[in-house]
This record gives C-alpha cells, structure tokens and sequence, in this order.
C-alpha cells in the first residue's frame, strides 16, 4: 500500500527540541509500553508537588482505574504555588486580551493572591471539599481563578460553556447536585453582550439547591441581585485574606466534571481526577508542544470544552508557562484578529482548530500577510480532522513553512493528546495524527475486535488505561460501562473510526455513534432530536450530519409536523431557533426540513443512515416551504440495502 510523503521535522526545530530524533522518541515509547507503571511512576513521581507520595501506581479494575492510590496532591498548588520560589514568581502565567483590545496580564504571583482570595471567600460561605460549583463565566481571567480556587479547596467544578442555554445550564446544575454557580453580568461576542446572569437566574428557578451565585461585573449590564443568593465577587474580594491553605486531596479525587455529547439526549458527565489527569496534561505540554520556559502559547479554545480546561489552564499552568486567553471572536473587529494578537504578544506555540483554519483560508491571505508571524514555532491542530488542503495553508501561510504541525487527536473522555506527532522526533503527514503518544497502546479493529490489517478502516480502540482517563460518568456507572467498555470488553471504544498505514500511522475519520462534530464542537443527534419533539409542532424528528467544507459536518433536521400545523418556512426557521434557545445558539441548525414520513425499520427504529446517505450524496430539491414526500427518493437511495432496513414509515398524521 502506498504512503502519504512524510515531511521530515526541520532541523533546527529538532536541533532545540526536548525529544529530538524518531530514535530518542521510539525508545521513550518502547520503554513505556514495557512497564507503564514504572513510566508514569517516575513520570509522576518527579513532575508533580505531593503533599504525601503515593504507594501503588495502577490498580485496574476494568473498566476501573485508579492511578497514584495513597498520594495526596493539590491542583491548585501544582499549577500555581510550586512556580512562587523561583524566578517564575513574576512571569506572565496568564495574558489575557478582551474583545475590546483590554489587556490584563496576571503573573503566577498575582493568580496566587486573587485564587487565595476566592477560596477565602468560598470557605466563608461554608463550601468545602467534595461540594460542586457550577462556573458560567466568558473567557476572562476570573475563569482561571475560579476554577483554581475550587481545585484549591477540593470542590469539584463544572464549567458550562458561556454559550450554552438557561436550560442546558439548568439540567448540568441538577445532575450535579449543585450548591453553588460562579458567574459574570454577561459576555462579549462580536460587539453583543450575551446575558449570562439573566440566564442563570432562569436556571435557577428550578434549582433549590443551588446556595449562592457569585457575579463578576465584567460588562457592567444591569442584572438582578437577589438577596441572600446572588454576591457580588468584587466585594467579596475586597475583604478576603489573600493566604488560603491548600487542601490536601487523594490521587483520585475529581478534579471536575465536564459534561459532553453522548449517544442519548441526556448529556455524560465526565468525570476527571487529579493526579493523573494533570500528570498527562503536563507531560503532552511537554511532549506535543515542546515548551520552552520563555514561550507565550496560545491555545484558542473557549474554557467550555475539555480543550480549554487540558490546554489553556491546567496543562500550561503545571507546566509553568505563558498561557493567553483571548475573549472574543476571531473575526473581531476584522478577520485579522487572531494575526494581530500573534504579532503583539509574540506567540510561539498556537493551537486552534480545522473550522478556523479553513475559515481563515476563505478570508484571503491578506490578512495574515498583514502581520508579523515570524515568532511562531509550532502549530497545532484539535477537535477534528483535519483536511489535507487546509494542514498545506497552515503550514506555508501561518507557519511560513517552517514550523511543525501537531495534529493532536483526543477526546473530552482522554483528558490529554493521546495521538499526535512529538514535533522534534516524528515526520509529519497532512491529515495524520500520526503516532500514539508514549504509554499510549492503540489499535484499529474490527467488529469483532480482531486488529484489521494496515490500510484498512476500522474503530480506534485503547487497549490498556492511562492517568488522565476519565473515571467515569458522574453517578452513572453502568452508563460508563455501556458507553465505552461493553463493545471490547477491557478495551477503550472511543467512537471513531480509523485507519493505520503502513507506516503505523493512523488517520482518524469520524465518529461512528450518533455523536456530530460541527465546527469541533460535540453534538448529539439524539439530544437535538429529543429538544425538537418538546416543540409542540413537532411530531418527530431524525437528526443527521452532513459533510460541510467550513464546519465539517453541518446539522440537518428532518421532522415530521403534527396535524393542523401548517409546514411553512416560518415555522422549519422557529424550530431552528427553538434548538439555538434550548441548547446553545452553536447548536441551530443549517436547516430544517419538514417532511412527511421519517424511514423506519420494521420495528420502528428510525433509520438515520439512510438520512445520512440522502443529505450526504443527493441534492435533495425543493425548498423547506413544502412538505417533500421523501419516500421515493428513499427508495431510491436504498436501492440493493437490507430489505428489513429500508422499510419506510408511514407519514405522520396529517
Ligand atoms: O471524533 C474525534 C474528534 O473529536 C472527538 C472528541 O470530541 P470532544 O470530546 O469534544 O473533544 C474535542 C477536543 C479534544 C473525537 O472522538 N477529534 C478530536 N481531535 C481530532 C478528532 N478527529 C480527528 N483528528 C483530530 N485531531
């Protein structure tokens, strides 16, 4: 089988680079894939602050792990404290630019004194470790301070990406049994404030166990303080002590939760620890980024998914680098923005995502070719896969055809990179993940759980555990066990698809599950489908991707309407706004199609692969105003398929 050309890691990257020849870098994974235990042992042993060492490295239960049993650790002290004794003490940890050209810039010193603070203030509101807190803030610095102020204190947190609803808000607080939610007036977007306060005072209306809500004044909108509950966080600072003791907490104590799209409506909690999550988070900072003390890095991520959480706070901060966090669009004021701010602060290392990139591309290169990128070392690229088309204008536009790529694949489940290039060490082909990452074992197997051969595609499996694994669903064991052990027994299903070439590399195609990716942002079709049947005019609805040069993948509804609506376009645009009111204004869909039968099995199962293939190779015509009878053009499309399969339903009452 032929093999993509490899571009080789230029020499003087590779000349300065941590791991810097495939020979260094095979023997680090050779080594760990003989004794992980004895890998990360040492691993964690010397990179990570322990307040008490641990005694036992891996106890495996599958589909169980606990990593670093009998250490007690704090991931605040890791990622803030550690760095106050030396010459880090006055570095930037955290530069921070707001839409409107604000700039802050927090050294690990002063992110000390204001996390110390809040953790004061928490512990004066009573909240102590094991209790959860909501955060709902934008990407402002005080998402960083709370954050670590309750990985100070062992409160497990939950960050609720800014754009999400007041009902999606409200569901993540009750799973969680919340007692209190960190937020701010509002957000900035595109010169718009997004009123997060009001939002989660609709949430809470339905949630009685929330206590407090602690408000950061960011925009200065006008929002209601209700007395007793909500606090305004400037005056709670202003009279808190700004030394706060940290608290020791087991290896496996839950760091947080973060909740993501499953295979149902009902979003997963997934659940992270401490130790090994941040052993892994740090440790691929190294690996993947090769970071250098004096680099500013710059993940583009919001703080709402996992990316934000490994790769703009966690990771960096315990790896003791310069981490900016940018609050606005990339768009704003001009398509330049994102150039401009890595022309001013001097970036090094700059990760963002294929959406963006391939959006850029549309803009014209002249407005990268405005600024000076020449301090660019290494790019890297997340949530998705990315085309070979776009990798080639990274590479010779953004990186001036000298700094590597690090197509870096993983989930909100792995915590860490799992695959990626190591930059110094392993060539690079566009579109490829490339390698396992050192203590990484994967594979590509069939059905039945038999390896496939090079070239061909399969599931991309993870046979043996790693530190920043998830450690479960949060209270939803059996979910856990169904989601991702039941398919391979012991073995990590992940839900993608793959295939390895001949060189050992893999490419990563997709999800397999009812999961989209639109623009990298998870979604599940069943979630959109359940919001769409609360619509009173819905009957039901079949939610499918289809493939989109921008965004990857593009949401498209089929639904069928119930009797004595009328199936106008007004009403195929209400329910796309209906999905953007109930789950987030990211989750509209590009269209709605209103239609009179949905294709059913025998047994009633909606069949979405057949919606797939019709969105995805059928110029369906006509326009959302009519109601299309999509039995003929079903028929058409599963000519040759499973007769069971392709029985069609019948259509919806009329
Ligand atoms: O399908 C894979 C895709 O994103 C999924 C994970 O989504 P999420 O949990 O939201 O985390 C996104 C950020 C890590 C994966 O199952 N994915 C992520 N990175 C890549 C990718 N697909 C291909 N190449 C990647 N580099």
């Amino acid at each position: 089988m032929s093999t993509t050309a490899a571009i080789h890691p230029p020499a003087d990257f590779a000349a300065g680079a941590r791991i810097s020849s495939r020979a260094a870098y095979d023997e680090l994974r050779r080594l760990a894939l003989a004794d992980p235990e004895a890998f990360w042992s040492a691993r964690a042993r010397a990179g990570l602050h322990w307040f008490t060492p641990f005694e036992t490295v891996l106890n495996w239960q599958p589909p169980f792990a606990e990593w670093f049993t009998g250490g007690t650790l704090n991931a605040c002290t890791n990622c803030v404290d550690r760095h106050l004794t030396g010459s880090r003490r006055n570095k930037a940890a955290i530069i921070w630019e707001g839409e409107n050209f604000e700039q802050r810039i927090l050294t690990y010193q002063e992110l000390h004194r204001r996390v110390c603070k809040l953790a004061n203030v928490l512990l004066g509101l009573g909240y102590k470790k094991g209790d959860r807190a909501i955060i709902y803030l934008p990407m402002i610095p005080e998402a960083a301070v709370a954050m670590l102020a309750c990985a100070r204190l062992g409160i497990i947190h939950s960050v609720v990406f800014a754009g999400f609803s007041s009902e999606a808000l409200r569901t993540r607080m009750d799973d969680l049994e919340a007692q209190l939610v960190i937020t701010a007036d509002a957000g900035r977007r595109r010169g718009k404030e997004v009123p997060l306060k009001k939002n989660v005072d609709a949430a809470l209306e339905h949630c009685p166990g929330i206590r407090h809500s602690i408000v950061y004044r960011h925009t200065g909108a006008a929002v209601e303080m209700r007395e007793g509950r909500d606090l305004d966080w400037t005056e709670l600072m202003r009279g808190s002590a700004e030394s706060c003791p940290a608290e020791p907490v087991p290896s496996e104590h839950p760091l947080y939760v973060l909740y993501t799209s499953g295979t149902t409506g009902k979003p997963k909690g997934v659940v992270h620890s401490t130790a090994g999550y941040l052993l892994q988070t740090q440790s691929t900072m190294e690996w993947v980024f090769d970071l250098r003390e004096e680099d500013v890095y710059w993940c583009t991520a919001d703080i709402g998914w996992v990316t934000g959480h490994s790769y703009i706070i966690y990771g960096p901060l315990a790896a003791g680098a310069t981490t900016l966090m940018y609050e606005g669009a990339p768009d704003w004021p001009e398509p330049d923005r994102f150039w401009r701010l890595i022309e001013k602060y001097r970036v090094n290392l700059f990760y963002t995502s294929p959406t963006a990139i391939r959006s850029f591309i549309r803009q014209g290169n002249a407005y990268p070719e405005r600024h000076d990128l020449s301090s660019l070392r290494l790019l890297g690229s997340v949530g998705e896969p990315i085309n070979p088309a776009a990798w080639n204008w990274y590479h010779a536009i953004i990186g001036g055809s000298r700094c590597p790529i690090v197509d870096t694949w993983w989930q909100t489940e792995t915590g860490a990179i799992l695959l990626s290039p190591v930059p110094g060490a392993v060539a690079t082909k566009p579109g490829s993940a490339t390698l396992p990452l050192p203590g990484i074992d994967a594979d590509v197997v069939n059905l039945k759980g038999e390896p496939v051969p090079d070239g061909e595609q399969g599931y991309l499996i993870l046979r043996t555990p790693w530190p920043s694994m998830l450690r479960g669903l949060y209270r939803d064991p059996e979910r856990y066990q169904e989601s991702y052990w039941s398919r391979y027994p012991g073995r990590y299903f992940t839900g993608d698809a793959a295939r390895r070439d001949a060189d050992g590399y893999y490419w990563v195609l997709g999800r397999v599950d009812d999961v989209i990716n639109v623009s990298g942002h998870r979604m599940s079709t069943m979630e959109v489908e359940s919001v769409m049947v609360r619509h009173p005019a819905v009957a039901e609805a079949a939610a499918v991707g289809r493939p989109d040069e921008l965004k990857g993948q593009a949401l498209v509804v089929f639904a069928t309407i119930k009797g004595g609506t009328a199936p106008t376009s007004a009403l195929a645009h209400e329910l796309r706004a209906w999905v953007a009111t109930e789950i987030g204004s990211f989750a509209r869909p590009e269209e709605v199609r209103l239609v009179e039968g949905l294709p059913k099995t025998r047994s009633g199962k909606i069949m979405r692969r057949l919606l797939r293939e019709l969105v995805t190779t059928r110029e369906v015509k006509g326009d959302t105003t009519t109601i299309e009878d999509y039995s003929v053009l079903l028929k058409l499309s599963g000519e040759g398929k499973d007769e069971e399969e392709l029985l069609l339903g019948k259509p919806a009452a009329s």
